[in-house]
């Protein structure tokens, strides 16, 4: 038996973030990252807040990719002040970190059960619909998914608003991640007509708006359209979950703190030819991978069908090396800069066995060996 539910309430469109002036509650804990607080984003949130007369505390220890410290630091907060509610803004750190922290905590106390509404100011993770979170350990070299239904945000509010000063490398990277979301979601083993619906809608936006979006900040209408795009590829991973692409881009984030969206953006072309099980030196032939005519579906959306099955996948991976470098994300590791050769290869056998033990790696269309993993390192170098 399958099921497919969106827990999450999903606010959006023009005046979404009112949505918090109708809150009920006397106490809320912000759990803000730091970006919100120094621009003064904050006051969108917390001069709601105060209109609604709640009073509220702001906890901003959040960092990219957050380590397991800083959630022990956010449960010890939400644990002193005890709210109703805790409202996480901005980007898949600060929404991961705060997902985390509600889940520990009322673990460790089940009287505690506050309610959870994710602002993102990132489009791209889709975590504010999520029921993973991604905590790393620094000390490991590792990162850890967490998947629990019971992370999954209560309400989800969308405001482009919140995104118009993403600098461009982020829109990028962030861009990035959505598309392998969606694709990723959509050749996965648990794929399903539900989340494929929403995969396909990702796609088609990501086909439209993300180099819109990245060449023009104030271009209200791509922001809008990139947003949604998130979150729809957020429900389809959350009932699809996702692939070798993650399992194998947790890794760089850890090891050699690649951001997330480009870490996915370098292997996406590699992984679509793995799975689809064609490269530049394929021709066509009776009989395909199954992943292939899904594929082929996604590279139809983005408006790239082409003679057969082999150009088509061929046309795809072209697509994704093409949106990289129109948005001046490198496409191999060594052109990330900073990661010496000698200390990237040292490193390859280690990722491949943490990539195959990766929760996302488990759904991939294609059964990688470690020996697979290791090759596909060493060809993003
Ligand atoms: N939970 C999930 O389902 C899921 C899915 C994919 C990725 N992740 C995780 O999410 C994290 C990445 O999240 P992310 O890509 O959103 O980046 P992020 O949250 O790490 O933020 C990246 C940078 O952007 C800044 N920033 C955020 N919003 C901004 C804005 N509006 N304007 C200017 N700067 C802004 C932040 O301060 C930070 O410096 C990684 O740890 C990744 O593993 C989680
Ligand atoms: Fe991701």
């Amino acid at each position: 038996m399958k099921n497919f539910e969106v827990k999450t309430k999903i606010c959006f469109g023009e005046h979404a973030l009112d949505r918090l002036m109708q809150l009920k509650y006397q106490k809320i804990t912000v759990i803000a990252d730091p970006f919100v607080v120094s621009s003064g984003m904050i006051r969108q949130v917390t001069d709601r807040l105060a209109q609604a007369q709640i009073r509220y505390t702001v906890f901003s220890d959040v960092v990219p990719d957050p380590p397991l410290e800083k959630v022990i630091a956010g449960v010890g907060e939400v644990l002193r002040e005890r709210p109703e509610c805790i409202v996480a803004i901005g980007g898949g750190s600060a929404i991961d970190l705060s997902k985390a922290v509600r889940k520990f905590a009322c673990e460790i106390e089940p009287s505690f059960s506050p309610w959870l509404i994710a602002i993102p100011t990132t489009s791209g993770t889709g975590s504010e619909v999520t029921a993973f979170a991604v905590i790393s350990d620094p000390e490991k070299s590792m990162k850890y998914p967490l998947a629990e239904e019971s992370m999954i945000p209560d309400e989800a509010i969308l405001d482009e608003e919140l995104v118009k000063s993403v600098p461009a490398s982020i829109t990028a990277d962030t861009g990035m991640d959505v598309l392998t979301h969606a694709i990723e979601a959509y050749v996965s083993i648990n794929n399903n007509e539900f989340s494929a619906a929403l995969a396909e809608k990702s796609v088609e936006i990501c086909g439209q708006f993300l180099l819109r979006s990245y060449d023009d900040n104030n271009d209200t209408h791509a922001r809008r359209k990139m947003h949604l795009a998130s979150c729809l590829a957020g429900l389809a991973f959350n009932s699809a979950s996702l692939g070798l692409n993650h399992g194998m881009a947790h890794q760089l984030g850890a090891t050699f703190h690649i951001p997330h969206g480009r870490a996915n953006a370098i292997l996406l072309p590699h992984i679509i030819e793995y799975n689809a099980e064609i490269d530049m030196h394929s021709r066509s032939r009776a009989s395909y991978a199954p992943c292939v005519r899904k594929y082929c579906n996604m590279a139809r959306i983005l408006g790239l069908s082409n003679l057969n099955e082999v150009t088509t996948i061929r046309a795809l991976v072209s697509y994704v090396e093409f949106m990289s470098k129109e948005m001046s994300i490198p496409l191999s590791v060594s052109a990330c800069g900073g990661i010496s050769e000698g200390e990237y290869m040292s490193k390859i056998e280690f990722m491949a066995e943490a990539a195959l033990n990766d929760t996302c790696t488990a759904t991939n269309p294609r059964v990688p060996t470690k020996a697979d993993v290791m090759e596909l390192y060493r060809k993003i170098w």
